[in-house]
Parts: C-alpha cells; structure tokens; sequence
C-alpha cells in the first residue's frame, strides 16, 4: 500500500513537534505533503517557527512549512505559554531556522493541495486551533467532499476542559472554527483529553527516548522534560499528556485505539461553556453521529511505537 497522503495543520507546541518528528519517522506509512501553522498555544511567528525548527532537527527541511492564521476566526487568540513556555517549544537549545517558510497562506496550500489529488486521497491532520482548516472550508466549499478524513486533537467528554473547567484548549480557542469542522460533513476522528490523559511521558518512557542517544531522542527528552512540569503539577500525573501525537499514531496503527461513532456539537454562546465538546457518548439524543470520538488507547504499545520511529530519524 502506498503512504497515505497528509498536510499537518499545528501551533507547536512540545507535543506537536513530538507529532511531527512521529510523522516524519514514517515515510513509508504517511506522506507528509506540508505543515501549515496556525496561532495557538503561541503566536504564529513562533508556530511557524517551531515548525522549521522541528524539521530541521529531523533533518527533514524538504517538506514545506507555511504560515497560516495568526488570529482566530472570530475571537482574539488565547495562547498557553504557561503550558509552553515562552518559545511555544521550551526545553532543548533551540535555533534560529535556515530553512525558509514556504511561499504563500497556508490556507491556500490546504485549498490547493486538495484541489490537485484526487479526491479522498489527503487527510488534514489537525493539532491546534482550527482556524486554517474552517477558513480552507468556507473559501472553497468545493474541498469538502475531496478530504479523505479529518484527525484532530480537541475537545473532551469525561475529561471536561483543560483551560476552562468546560474546555479544551484547541477548541476553546476558535470555537466558531471547530463548530464549521464538525458540521462540514466531513469524516472526523477526534482525540479528546478523554484519551490523550492516558498517554502519559512518563519518566521511564523519556528515558527510552534519551537513551536512543540521536540529536532527535535527545531533543524529544529535553522538550519533554518541559512539558511534563505542568500536568504532573495540575494533575497529579506521572507525566505529560502526548496529546498531538495521537492523531499521528491513529493514522499508523489504530488498533492502539477504540472509540464510538458519536454526534459532537460545539458550544459557541454560553460564556461559561464555551468551547466545550458535547459529545453524545451515550446515545441519548437523536442527533446524527458525525465523529469517531476515540476513549481509550495502549499507551504502552504507544510508546513502543513513538519511540522505535523516532530511532529512525
Ligand atoms: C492541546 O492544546 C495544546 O496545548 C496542545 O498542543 C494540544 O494540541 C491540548 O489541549
Ligand atoms: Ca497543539
């Protein structure tokens, strides 16, 4: 079978970058066409940047980084350097990047890019706020029955929020974005904090991935060295949450995963809901599923897999 077609859409982000090294340590299973930023967790200077950095450390500045949105669609952003730090990717050293970002809006390459493959043969793999992708949707509706599928990281059901008690951070961002997603009709695999808190770098996980004794394994620790501070504060947690990851290791193995077909509508008025994920886990309304809401996952068989592809790099 030929590697399946993808554009990552992100705001590194540790665990995007994390996603991103994960995609590129698996050339034969995922054809990572671009990456396109998008403001979230930082500004998108510094997304757009991270980016470069990311493949640039895995050698990797064939594939082409565009910067996208810098501001939700409707709302002023909302960024997560208490998660992050102050660089979106606090951790390693990090560099100024020698590649160059790609000509032109990334909302374009996503418009271009589907209009130019046959149709259902690219996935928009999506890590941050949906902005690029509801702004792709709405220019040119024309796409929409061209997306082979949608994996996302966002929302959350038994979890509830991560930055509001409500809300997920990628969600609550742009929820206008999110809601114009989750009515497109396009097919959509979601992995919601439900999941992705089971996920979780633990300090034996990293060491394996320090112990690879690569530039990448080194870089990959030292990120999330960082990024395990905050969530083992907030939760309790023996590690950080590897949130974006899973939409990559969805795409590889998704046997590591099981969910339900559910209907996801996004709360867009309330000011004290706002952004939150309903998802109908239980069946208890008429509404149409139009998601694969994923809740639960083998961490363990995660890990073995992130960290043998990241040996590769
Ligand atoms: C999501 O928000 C960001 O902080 C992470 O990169 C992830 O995409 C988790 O809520
Ligand atoms: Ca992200």
């Amino acid at each position: 079978m030929s590697a399946r077609k993808i554009i990552i859409d992100t705001d590194p982000g540790q665990d995007d970058a994390v996603a991103i090294l994960l995609a590129l340590a698996s050339p034969e299973d995922l054809d990572l066409l671009g990456v396109t930023c998008v403001a979230g967790n930082v500004p998108l200077e510094l997304t757009s940047k991270n980016a470069r950095i990311v493949c640039e450390a895995a050698g990797r500045t064939d594939v082409p980084v565009y910067a996208g949105s810098a501001a939700p669609l409707a709302r002023p952003l909302i960024t997560a350097e208490h998660v992050h730090g102050q660089t979106g990717l606090d951790g390693p050293d990090l560099w100024e990047p020698a590649m160059p970002l790609a000509d032109g809006h990334g909302v374009d390459f996503i418009i271009d890019t589907l209009r130019s493959h046959e149709p259902g043969t690219v996935s928009l793999c999506t890590l941050g706020p949906l902005t690029n992708i509801a702004a792709a949707l709405s220019t040119a509706p024309d796409i929409i029955p061209r997306v082979q599928e949608i994996v996302m990281m966002g929302g959350a059901y038994f979890e509830v929020g991560n930055i509001t008690p409500a809300a997920e951070f990628n969600i609550y961002v742009d929820p206008e974005a999110a809601e114009s997603v989750f009515k497109s009709g396009v097919p959509v695999t979601v992995m919601p904090l439900d999941v992705t808190h089971k996920v979780l770098a633990t300090k034996p996980r990293v060491e394996a991935i320090r112990a690879l004794d690569t530039r990448v394994g080194h870089f990959t620790a030292e990120m999330l060295d960082f990024f395990e501070r905050f969530d083992v504060e907030k939760y309790g947690s023996e590690g950080g949450p590897l949130h974006d990851p899973c939409v990559i290791a969805w795409l590889l193995k998704p046997e590591l995963f099981s969910g339900r077909h559910v209907n996801v509508e996004i709360e867009t008025a309330s000011e004290l809901t706002l952004g939150m994920t309903v998802a109908d886990w239980w069946g208890v309304t008429n509404r149409k599923p139009n998601a694969l809401f994923i809740g639960d996952a083998d961490a363990d068989g995660f890990f073995t897999l992130l960290t043998e592809r990241l040996a590769r790099l």
